[in-house]
């Protein structure tokens, strides 16, 4: 057992050899991201639909999940000057697999990082708060690589997924200008600045958002207590009341 290569985690971060994406060992690799990215969905799904069904706190608009392309793998490696070993994809590459939670507000993205950080089985290795730090583009996210386990029939081995945790106007923000610019030179310096004065009018309304939304919830929040409140006086008047009828 101690020889397949599935299970000794070992093993596959030593891999010197050179990656052949034809290869099966390639298919292998792809097999644990595809594994360890099922693994995370069903974790945020079963989060979700627990929101949603006994919370009045539904914070997730949605989920997507996405595997590198071999080819883009291979591509970043060699952008980064890495030598195309086995070794170099699990050491330097943390982004083969990756999950993207999209919520309504800044504070759903605090919450859900809080909930993750709690997840037993998890392992976080980074965090990046691109929302307290955006970076220079404009970029607001929250990044975790995380390791999650895959339950394999030789043994349990982690493997690397990304998550982002973004707000619907940072998703808009970052799907646009992804299309227009990221990794791709013929954008104008002063299309570019206007990309990052555009994030910070998303980040405005953000917080516009994030402020009626607090409102509306303090609102609700006085509204429940004057009723609990109203209905013990109605109880107490009621009883006092059959006492005296009495
Ligand atoms: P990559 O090598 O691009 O993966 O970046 P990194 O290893 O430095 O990590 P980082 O946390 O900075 O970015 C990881 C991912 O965040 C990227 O693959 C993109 O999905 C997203 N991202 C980061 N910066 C930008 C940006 O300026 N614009 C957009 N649209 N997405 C970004
Ligand atoms: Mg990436």
């Amino acid at each position: 057992m101690k020889n397949n290569y599935l299970a000794n985690v070992e093993n596959y971060i030593d891999d010197k050899t050179i990656i052949d994406i034809n290869s099966q060992k390639f298919q292998r690799v792809m097999f644990l991201y595809r594994a360890a990215l099922k693994e995370i969905e069903l974790k945020i799904n079963t989060i979700q639909e627990e929101m949603k069904l006994f919370s009045n706190y539904d914070p997730i608009e949605y989920i997507k999940v996405r595997i590198k392309r071999p080819e883009s793998i291979i591509k970043k490696m060699r952008r980064r000057s890495l030598e195309l070993t086995y070794e170099n994809l699990y050491t330097n590459i943390s982004d083969i697999a990756g999950i993207r939670i999209v919520c309504n507000f800044k504070k759903d993205v605090y919450n859900l990082l809080s909930i993750i950080e709690n997840m037993q089985d998890f392992r976080i290795l980074t965090k990046k708060d691109y929302l307290k730090n955006p970076k220079q583009s404009g970029y607001m996210s929250y990044h975790l690589i995380t390791e999650v386990p895959v339950a394999l029939s030789s043994g349990t081995i982690y493997v690397k997924v990304e998550i982002q945790i973004r707000t619907l106007g940072m998703d808009f923000w970052a799907n646009i200008e992804h299309k227009l610019k990221y990794k791709n030179d013929e954008i104008s310096p002063k299309q570019s600045k206007n990309l990052v004065k555009y994030a910070k009018v998303i980040n405005n309304i953000d917080d516009n958002m994030l402020t009626i939304s607090n409102s509306v919830e303090n609102k609700r929040i006085s509204k429940m207590i004057i009723e609990v409140a109203d209905n013990n006086d109605k109880n107490i008047n009621s009883e006092g009341m059959s006492k005296f009828n009495m």
